[in-house]
Order: C-alpha cells, then structure tokens, then sequence
C-alpha cells in the first residue's frame, strides 16, 4: 500500500500538489486522471521520489519514504519503474542495450543482463527487435522497449505517466493489455496516471480524479462510472463514446402491434414518453381515441412498439402495472 498524508508541493506560490491524501492499494491498477496543469506529474514526481514534497508524507506500506537520502533512497528508487507519454529512450543505445542499462548500473555480471534482456524482450513481445535502433521502432514498440527498461529490476511499482497519450487507439490497447498482463504475472502495483478516460475505463481497478492539485472524487472505476459525484468526474465520464449505442445497433430489433386500452388515471400520464426514454424503444401510434364515459376518460390506442425483445417484454410488464389492458394486433 501506497500512503500520502496531507502532500503538497508548491512552484513560486502554486499549489502544483495541494494537500493530497490518499491509500493506494498493492497490487492493482490504480489510476489517477486530470485534466492538463491538474498536478498529475508533480504527483508521480514526488511518488516515484524523483523530487521532494514541501509537506505532508508518503509511506511505502509502513515505511516512510519521502525523507530519504542517499543509498537508501537510490536503493528505493531501484524498486520503482518508469514509463513517460515520450519514451525517455537513449537514441544512441539500441533495443538491447537501452533494456540492459538499468542492470549495468547495479554492477550486474555479463551473462545474467543477457539472460535477462532476453526474458524482457519475450515479455513485451519484442525478441525480434533486439538489436534494432530505437529510431527504427514505431510508437508502440518504443514503449515496450520503456516498459521492459522499467521492468528489469524486478520493481515493486511502477509508474506510467501519460503512457498511452502518444499512441493511437489499437496501440494503446495493446501497450494496456500489457501492463495488464505483466501485473498480474509480477504482483505489480501499477499507478497509472493520464487524461483519457478510456484509459481508466480499459485498465484500472480503482481511480481518483485530480483537480486544480487536490483529489476531489477516488473509488472503484465501476462505482466512478455509475455514480460520478463531482461535476468534473462527470465530464471525464462524458467524453466516453458510448459502447451501448453500438451494443443497442447490432441487436435484432422486433415489433409489435398493440392495442391499448387505458382508463382513469392512466390515461393523462405521460406514459408513452416513459417507454421510449426508458425502454428505449421506438413507438409508432396509428390509431387513437379518447372517450368520456360519465366522470371516467377511457382511451385506445393502436401502437407499433419497435424494439429489443427484453425490452418490449419490460415495457408490457410496466402498461400493464400502470393499469393499462393490452391486445396483441394482428400477431
Ligand atoms: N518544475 C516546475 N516549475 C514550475 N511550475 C511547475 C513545474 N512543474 C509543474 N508546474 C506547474 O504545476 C502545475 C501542475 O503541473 P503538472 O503536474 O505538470 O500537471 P499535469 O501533469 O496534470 O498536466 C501546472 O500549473 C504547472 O505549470
Ligand atoms: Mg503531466
């Protein structure tokens, strides 16, 4: 678990990171989205402990750790990863190279790096590339060669910073398709920081919305979708293309013809308009009429209910509750 305590980092007087307090389970995706100048980067700066807050906190489980210095911090770091929306690639090394520095680094002997290069390169699907030039690689495989890079050194978490936001919708699946499946194999704790909401909606578990440096909405991306409490969350939600309107197309539609007949009450609620909004069916009348028996307002109506065929069952479930008599027309 990832603990922020009251963390606050300000630029000249910006609160870049205003007082952010949060618990980010092991383990899971979590992300985290804002809009641009929201404070995300300055928020993975300080938890990769790339730099140091101006107050408040950040444990690693029970561990403090955005005091340290030194080897203890170097050491701490070797247990992040790091992937940047740019790559952050040497130009001048190639696949291989650019994978094995960070186990250059840390001293390790010849043969194991070459060992575990190749374990890297199978991993992120790119065994064929080893010796290729960065400049030679699309978008795509530019961050498999990062995510491998951040990788190497078996890390407990990593970071992604924008990761996807240079990379075309089908790659972008793809490069999450992978974080997904290296954090189940690594027991990883992802955090995941960006402005799309697809990105939140494909890979996450959980997410907090960030605004102007504070958190002002966190919870499961399931609970985030269905309920979003801020107006902020709800244009994030809003930007999705909606996948149902597709879903709703490809499904067989049928129809039906009715007769209704109402009375009373039923008879001046707007119960049609219920029907298309809520049982999203299109309702076609062909006929009407209503009657004044005494005190009582009785009316037919013909209607061709076009729609899925769940749908149209729900929807005669609810004429029928509301008091409404059916006929089959012509079936
Ligand atoms: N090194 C810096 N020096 C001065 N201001 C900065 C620095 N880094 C970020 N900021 C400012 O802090 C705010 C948050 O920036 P940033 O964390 O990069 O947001 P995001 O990643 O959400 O777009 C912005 O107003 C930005 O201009
Ligand atoms: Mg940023």
């Amino acid at each position: 678990m990832i603990t922020l305590r009251n963390l606050a980092k300000n630029y000249s007087g910006l609160h870049a990171v205003n007082s952010i307090t949060l618990e980010i389970p092991s383990n899971k995706i979590y992300g985290i989205i804002g809009k641009s100048g929201a404070g995300k980067s300055t928020l993975v700066r300080l938890l990769s402990l790339l730099e140091k807050p101006d107050a408040g906190e950040i444990y690693f489980d029970d561990d403090r750790v955005d005091h340290l210095i030194g080897t203890p911090l170097l050491e701490r770091r070797r247990k992040l990863g790091m992937i940047f929306q740019n790559f952050n690639l040497f130009s001048s090394r190639n696949v291989f190279d650019n994978i094995a520095y960070p186990l250059e680094i840390t001293n390790q002997p010849k043969d194991k790096i070459k060992s575990r290069v190749h374990e890297l390169l199978a991993m992120v699907g790119l065994l064929d590339k080893t010796a290729s030039a960065i400049s030679q690689l699309s978008g795509g495989q530019k961050q498999r060669v990062a995510i491998a890079r951040a990788l190497a050194n078996y890390p407990e978490i990593l970071f992604c910073d924008e990761a996807t936001s240079a990379l075309d919708p089908q790659t972008t699946a793809s490069i999450l398709q992978l974080i997904k499946d290296i954090q189940t194999q690594m027991n990883l704790t992802v955090v995941m920081i960006t402005h799309q909401m697809e990105v939140v909606r494909d890979a996450c578990d959980f997410v907090s919305v960030i605004d102007d440096g504070e958190i002002v909405e966190s919870g499961t991306v399931k609970d985030i979708f269905s309920f979003p409490r801020t107006k902020i969350t709800r244009e994030f939600v809003g930007t999705l293309k909606p996948l149902m309107d597709e879903a709703i197309e490809d499904l067989p539609r049928y129809s039906i013809k009715y007769r209704l007949h109402f009375t009373g009450e039923s008879t001046t609620k707007p119960i049609l308009a219920r029907l298309i909004r809520e049982y999203m069916l299109d309702v076609n009348i062909l006929s009407g009429s209503i009657y004044t028996v005494g005190n009582d307002h009785i009316g037919e109506l013909i209607v061709e209910f076009v729609g899925q065929s769940e749908n149209l069952d729900a929807a005669k479930q609810h004429l029928q509750e509301q008091n409404v008599r059916i006929e089959v027309v012509d079936a």
